[in-house]
């Protein structure tokens, strides 16, 4: 029996899902954080649990040609990312593994899993950022926590942040604004810079904002987001635009997205393009009326909204339907319109309604499609679907539950999330 506190020599049989290797004491399972497969380590273990023991690395005494050096001096503090340990290559097969582990685990029919698609430039993808304060100090929390990790910069974020932090860290030394959290976002041309404050009032507010666009000239937008509440939630209600525009445009491709605050869009614009390009292959041409299901801004439909003759965007949160009906409008598309409410209960009532539609995109929560909407599905003769998943174990569910009456292709990876655990994926069902 293994025993806490103890020091075990181990060699990881396995990679974990989560930047873990799996090894065995006497054939019971150890997960030890930043162990990579093949290697061997002296290793303390911290829990004993019945089926399985968690444990530290102490000593590495083999290296994985896999091993990188993590490029970011708060990695092991920080709760950001859990594979910069891993070369991109190794990270790329994980998330592959772990794709194909889950459709063996939950799916009954056998499905193909094609290699995860990799991001050019795996750093410096994010085009959204939050970073607390505590007066002048900046950085991330640490994992499951709210204690504050310093740091300059983070390398999975655009690096015009750093020059942004300073100029604001500066500022509160010297005003002592109630400064809780820089919030920005970035498009390919234009930056915005929220200040989430306790206070709707700001002192010097045009110095700030003289200095902000010295360090940024992209800077179109500076927005104090009021927030006075002691809560988890980073946003307040409020936003008080003090210099240039209240919101900026992104792009996915070609297509626009008027993005605010509060608004929804996706972290990673190059790999979603990677992403939807692979759902319209998908897809192929001249697709009749196409259901957008839980749409959200409605990004995927307008980016694919010329293989369609109408797109029906459902979407139950109502500011995205509204933000959808604006990007829409900001596109010219002309042929897209969105409906408020469940996709479980809305695709029913227009099928009832004597609606034909041809295609469907599902892009649910982590959680997966509601059962009703798969019932649906099954029971009506809609010809193609192309799900997208950033879950691959939900998926798996589903489309256990969808192969009933569908073939599946093989499912693609795509890393929209480079050094994190996380994978999306995209797969076609057609009607057998
Ligand atoms: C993974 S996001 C996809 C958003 C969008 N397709 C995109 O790529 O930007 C899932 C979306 O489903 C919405 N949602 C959650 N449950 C829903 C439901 N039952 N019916 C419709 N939409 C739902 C969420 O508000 C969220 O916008």
């Amino acid at each position: 029996m293994i025993k806490k506190n103890e020091i075990y020599t181990v060699t990881a049989v396995d990679d974990g899902f989560g930047g873990e290797g799996i090894a065995k004491i006497d054939n019971f399972t150890v997960f030890v954080p930043y162990l990579i497969k093949g290697e061997t380590a002296e290793v303390k273990i911290l829990k004993v649990l019945s089926t399985h023991a968690f444990g530290k690395i102490e000593k590495l005494i083999t290296k994985s040609e896999h091993r990188a050096e993590p490029k970011c001096p708060a990695f092991f503090k920080c709760g950001g990312c859990n594979f910069l340990h891993l070369s991109y290559e190794k990270q790329l097969e994980i998330k592959k593994n772990q794709v194909a582990e889950c459709m063996k685990k939950y799916c009954k029919v056998p499905v193909e899993v094609a290699d995860c698609i990799g991001a050019e430039n795996p750093y410096n993808y994010r085009n959204k950022a939050q970073y607390p304060f505590e007066n002048e100090i900046y950085g991330f929390y640490a994992s499951r926590s709210h204690r504050l990790v310093p740091i300059n910069s983070c390398l999975m974020q655009n690096e015009k942040d750093e020059g942004i932090l300073k100029v604001v860290s500066e500022y509160i030394k010297k005003s002592k604004a109630p400064i809780r959290h820089l919030y920005t976002r970035h498009s390919r041309e234009n930056t915005m810079a929220v200040l989430v404050s306790k206070t709707a009032k700001l002192p010097f507010t045009n110095v700030l904002t003289k200095e902000l666009l010295s360090v940024c000239p992209e800077i179109k937008s500076i927005i104090v987001n009021v927030n006075s509440k002691d809560t988890n939630v980073i946003l307040g209600e409020k936003n008080i635009t003090i210099y240039g525009t209240d919101t900026i445009e992104g792009y996915i491709g070609k297509t626009k997205f008027n993005i605010s605050p509060h608004s929804f869009f996706q972290v990673n614009s190059k790999q979603t393009e990677v992403l939807y390009n692979k759902a319209g292959e998908l897809l192929g041409e001249n697709c009749g009326h196409i259901a957008d299901l839980y749409c959200g801004i409605g990004s995927i439909g307008l980016y694919l909204a010329d293989k369609a003759e109408k797109i029906t965007g459902v979407e139950i949160v109502e500011s995205a339907v509204k933000d959808a009906q604006i990007n829409a409008k900001l596109n010219g598309i002309e042929n897209a319109r969105y409906i408020l409410g469940a996709s479980e209960d809305v695709l029913p009532t227009l099928i009832k309604n004597g609606e034909k539609i041809d295609a469907v995109i599902l892009d649910p929560p982590r959680k997966g499609c509601h059962k009703a909407l798969l019932d649906c599905l099954l029971d009506t003769e809609i010809e193609k679907i192309v799900y997208i998943s950033c879950n691959p174990a939900t998926l798996a569910r589903d489309l256990d539950i969808l192969s009933e009456k569908y073939t599946i292709s093989t499912v693609t990876p795509v890393d929209m999330f480079p050094n994190t655990q996380h994978v999306e994926c995209v797969v076609r069902l057609c009607r057998t």
